[in-house]
């Protein structure tokens, strides 16, 4: 048994010998592990990050502004009484940031995330590693880990993926809903495939490996899911993805990725969101979440599956799961349908074990390849002119510091307008000799 496996092991061996006193729930002998929770947009969108007249130790369902705010479910009693015992808080800023001022923003919403988490010492612990959640666990305090939404917010910059690690990330979700220069994002399954995941797209996902930073395969293309899988030399995560084959949405994952994911070991944690769990969003109940569960498990087994409900980042949930603190009732009704299937022990392993195991193995990954160098490429600017010419360079300098130059875009422009120039020269002159012949 190696050590990581051993340490996984023992980790549960310590939160059953702990809470074995405790005699409640099946969720108090294991945290409930949600991998994506968009709070922190929230507190940009409604407070621009000013936490000084926010109290999230209160319940804010009657608040005058989170009472009423449609994308709000999540404040601390609510998680206590969902047993929230780790919380991916998301740093996520807009696919309008890319090529502009998204690696700023998206150091404010780390900022924020740290700051609430600060704010909070009785009920939130920053975590970054495995044991980080489980002694969290150990403390009666919900683990808070941080996840980048977006490839865009790295700017195309391995300088910047190694510092959001030191910063604490430990997820980053390749694209978001825009494809950055070297992923494609799930809106090009209506469409077509623009570019795949790039060569330096591959560099991105090892480098992730190698930092022991997650990769999140939600919000990318199909093709993309595939090839970051094989690409990656850990397991991948989809932080917050439902099945296709369930609900025909680009954002869910469709079997024959699931088939590998399993054997890359990864977890898909399951979306909530009405618009991605039913295909008449207003329908949407607390049974679909069950039958996306269930369906993934046929398909691939129970060790592959966990919760990224995405509160906060969305404006309808299914009814039944109206907020935060519905986790017990989901867990509760799985076991209801099929005993069998969901046993005390394979409810844990939906709730965060199967996530804890990922961890683990991701670092593993990270410390077996301590000695590989940091990847040390730059993007080309072939790929930069791939994407869109002209937002990308008016925010780029180049290493001969000749920006805001367009460096083959404007080459193409200007040799287009030069040519118009000489067409335009050439027909004033035949009109002009022609008029002259003829006068
Ligand atoms: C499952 O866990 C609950 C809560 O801890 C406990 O009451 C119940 O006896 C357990 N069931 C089995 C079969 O162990
Ligand atoms: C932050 O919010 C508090 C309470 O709402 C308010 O009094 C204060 O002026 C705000 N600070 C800034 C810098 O906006
Ligand atoms: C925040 O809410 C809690 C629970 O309602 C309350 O006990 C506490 O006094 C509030 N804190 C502030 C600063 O208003
Ligand atoms: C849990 O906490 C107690 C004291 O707070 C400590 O003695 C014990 O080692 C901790 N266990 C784990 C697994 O961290
Ligand atoms: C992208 O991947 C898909 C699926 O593997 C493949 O069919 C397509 O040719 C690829 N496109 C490019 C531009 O590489
Ligand atoms: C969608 O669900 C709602 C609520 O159950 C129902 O009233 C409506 O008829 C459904 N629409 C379709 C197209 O099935
Ligand atoms: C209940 O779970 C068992 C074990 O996974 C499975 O074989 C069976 O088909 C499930 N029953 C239903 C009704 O889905
Ligand atoms: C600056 O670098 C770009 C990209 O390599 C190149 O196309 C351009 O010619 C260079 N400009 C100058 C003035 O050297
Ligand atoms: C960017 O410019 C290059 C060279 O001028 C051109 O070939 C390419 O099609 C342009 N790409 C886009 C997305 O406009
Ligand atoms: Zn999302
Ligand atoms: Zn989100």
């Amino acid at each position: 048994m190696n050590a990581y496996i051993f340490k996984f092991h023992l980790a549960v061996f310590i939160i059953n010998c702990f809470l074995s006193g405790r005699n409640g729930h099946v969720l108090d002998e294991t945290p409930v592990i949600d991998g994506h929770n968009d709070l922190p947009y929230n507190l940009y969108a409604l407070l621009r990050n000013n936490l000084s007249g926010f109290n999230f130790s209160a319940d804010l369902t009657s608040d005058p502004v989170w009472g009423s705010c449609s994308s709000c479910f999540t404040d601390i009693p609510r998680l206590r009484k969902g047993k929230v015992g780790a919380q991916f808080w998301v740093a996520y800023v807009g696919c309008s940031t890319q090529y502009k001022d998204a690696l700023g923003k998206t150091l404010e919403q780390i900022d924020v995330i740290k700051r609430l988490v600060k704010a909070y010492p009785n009920d939130l612990l920053l975590a970054t590693t495995a044991d980080d959640i489980v002694q969290a666990f150990n403390q009666s305090k919900i683990a808070s880990l941080i996840g980048v939404e977006g490839g865009h917010s790295m700017d195309s910059r391995l300088g910047v993926l190694r510092l959001f690690y030191e910063l604490g990330v430990r997820y980053m979700t390749l694209t978001h809903s825009c494809n950055t220069p070297w992923a494609d994002n799930s809106y090009v399954d209506d469409a077509a495939p623009v570019l795949n995941l790039t060569e330096y797209g591959k560099t991105v996902v090892r480098e992730m490996n190698r930092l022991g930073m997650m990769v999140d395969l939600s919000h990318v293309s199909h093709a993309v899911m595939n090839q970051a899988i094989m690409a990656s030399r850990a397991p991948v995560i989809f932080s917050h993805s439902s099945s296709y084959s369930i609900c025909q949405h680009n954002r869910n994952v469709h079997d024959d990725t699931l088939q590998l994911l399993r054997n890359n070991n990864g977890i898909i944690m399951v979306n909530f969101y009405s618009g991605f769990v039913n295909n008449n969003a207003t329908a949407a109940e607390l049974d679909d979440i069950v039958r996306h569960i269930n369906y993934i498990v046929d398909q691939i087994g129970v060790e592959y599956v966990g919760i990224g409900a995405d509160y906060d980042g969305v404006d309808s949930m299914p009814r039944g799961l109206e907020d935060v603190s519905k986790y017990p009732v989901l867990f509760d009704r799985l076991q209801q349908l099929n005993s069998t299937r969901w046993t005390n022990e394979t409810l844990q392993l939906l709730a965060g074990r199967n996530f804890l195991r990922v961890f683990y193995e991701v670092e593993r990954v990270r410390d077996n390849l301590a000695n590989e160098e940091p990847y040390q490429e730059w993007i080309s600017y072939e790929d930069l002119d791939a994407v869109d010419n002209v937002s990308v360079w008016n925010c780029r300098t180049l290493l001969n510091n000749t920006s805001p130059s367009l460096p083959s875009a404007q080459a193409s422009i200007a040799k287009r307008s030069f040519n118009g120039v000489v067409i335009f020269t050439v027909i004033v002159m035949y009109m002009f000799l022609t008029y002259s012949i003829l006068a």
